[in-house]
């Protein structure tokens, strides 16, 4: 059997070997591996995470792989329903309409499809769909809601089999799996394999740039092998024939980009905006070490103030929560090292995630409705990409006298008070 970890040498972008060490958050458990409550607990597997920076390419990148099968075969994190991401789906559909010039029948492929979501509102507007996705439990969902989807990593192989099977692309779509995937030549060849002459490739990256200047350092965990910049995503895609056209942000997952590109000599029209948001980059000085050091010194101090926030509350008798178990917020818990003694539960909406542990942490997570039968004095909000939408659901909460604790980019306390002054 091939070892679950592997060290890489090279960049995986570009193949250079010159790395900036950034920052070792040490060696953790997986951010999804949720556990069952049993006595004895299983012995935990944990892998280092150290983040470097190739020095060519400015990828941002972790240095320690760990095989994607063990982490995606069998997935628990569904697509969000949340009013925020529902939104930006209908708003996706937009979007490929008018830079792809979609009509009814065309195709469309998505990688990473989860259980179909966002194919649904491609079929809604008569768009053929096919989806593909690592994950065997979420791909017999997506197709029991009548959504073809196949379970196979994308890439050469499996590109080419859809192909054969429902022809060329017009619109080919992965939100938010860019970052999972290590082998990215080989899912852009199966890309350019699949997508017609004058089709266009979206991906939804979380941003880099707002994950430097947010300090989102919790998204940095097992499964995000990849942090992207535009500038690293020009380099990697015009190395496979396809030319960037466009990019736009949106405030999803903490800040993203969507990058599209078309094979290089389509009739598609190359926007304004490529050549802003690369001199915007350049201005940051994202191809210097600077900006990369100086988020790995917030890192260790934003880690010590929220460790010593909550720390603080329960001294004072406060009874701490969790709201959310995202992995970025299990990913959190562990970097803070808040365990069951600070953090009395978690709550999530995901059923699958209920009544087991976080991983490496081991806080019981619980319902919504468990959750409202004795809810804390604080929530630490780990679902803080969904601040807005949280905060307006949970009045009840607010106005019984509870808060909510935001931990980035750095900790602050939301109350009713605060949020009615937000809304005047
Ligand atoms: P995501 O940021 O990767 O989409 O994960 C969000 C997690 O937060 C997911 O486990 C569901 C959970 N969640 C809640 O428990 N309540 C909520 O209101 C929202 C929006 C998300
Ligand atoms: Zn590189």
């Amino acid at each position: 059997m091939q070892d679950v970890i592997r060290t890489i040498d090279t960049c995986r972008v570009c193949g250079a070997d010159d790395w900036l060490e950034v920052y070792s958050f040490g060696s953790h458990p997986l951010a999804n591996g949720f556990l069952e409550p049993t006595d004895p607990l299983p012995e935990e597997p944990a892998f280092p995470l150290d983040v470097v920076v190739c020095r060519d390419c400015r990828l941002m990148s972790i240095r320690h792989e760990v095989r994607p099968d063990v982490m995606f075969s069998d997935y628990v994190y569904v697509t969000s329903e949340s009013a925020l991401i529902a939104g930006h789906m209908e708003r996706i559909v937009d979007w490929a309409h008018e830079r792809a010039g979609l009509t009814e029948g065309d195709l469309v492929v998505e990688l990473g499809s989860n259980i179909g979501t966002q194919l649904t509102y491609f079929q809604r507007r008569g768009l053929r769909v096919f989806g593909v996705d690592p994950a065997r439990n979420l791909i017999e969902i997506a197709n029991e809601n009548g959504v073809p989807s196949r379970a196979a990593f994308f890439g050469r192989e499996s590109a080419a089999r859809v192909a054969a099977e429902h022809g060329k692309a017009k619109f080919v779509l992965g939100r938010q799996c860019f970052a999972h995937i290590p082998d990215v030549h080989d899912v852009l060849d199966g890309v350019t394999s699949v997508i017609a002459d004058d089709g266009v490739l979206a991906i939804e990256v979380p941003y880099l740039v707002d994950l430097l200047a947010e300090n989102q350092f919790d998204t940095i965990f097992h499964e995000h092998f990849s942090y992207y910049s535009v500038s690293t995503l020009d380099r990697l895609f015009t190395s496979h024939g396809l030319r960037l056209v466009d990019v736009q942000r949106a405030p999803v997952h903490g800040g993203s980009i969507i990058v599209f590109a078309t094979p290089q000599d389509s009739p598609v029209a190359t926007r304004d905006t490529v050549g802003a948001i690369l001199g915007h980059e350049r201005a940051l000085g994202l191809h210097s070490d600077r900006p990369y050091l100086e988020f790995a010194a917030n890192t260790a101090s934003v880690i010590d103030h929220i460790r010593d926030f909550v720390r603080g509350l329960v001294a004072m008798g406060k009874r701490v929560a969790g709201y959310g178990a995202p992995s970025k917020g299990c990913a959190l818990l562990q970097f803070c090292g808040l365990t069951a003694a600070e953090i009395e539960f978690v709550t999530d909406t995901t059923k699958g995630k209920q009544g087991k542990l976080t991983p490496g942490t081991h806080i019981p997570v619980c319902s919504p409705e468990e959750a409202k039968d004795t809810p804390p004095d604080y929530y630490l909000l780990l679902a803080w990409n969904y601040a807005d939408e949280i905060i307006a659901n949970e009045h009840e909460f607010l106005d019984a006298g509870g808060r909510f604790v935001v931990p980035i980019p750095s900790p602050r306390v939301v109350s009713s008070r605060w949020r009615d002054a937000a809304a005047a």
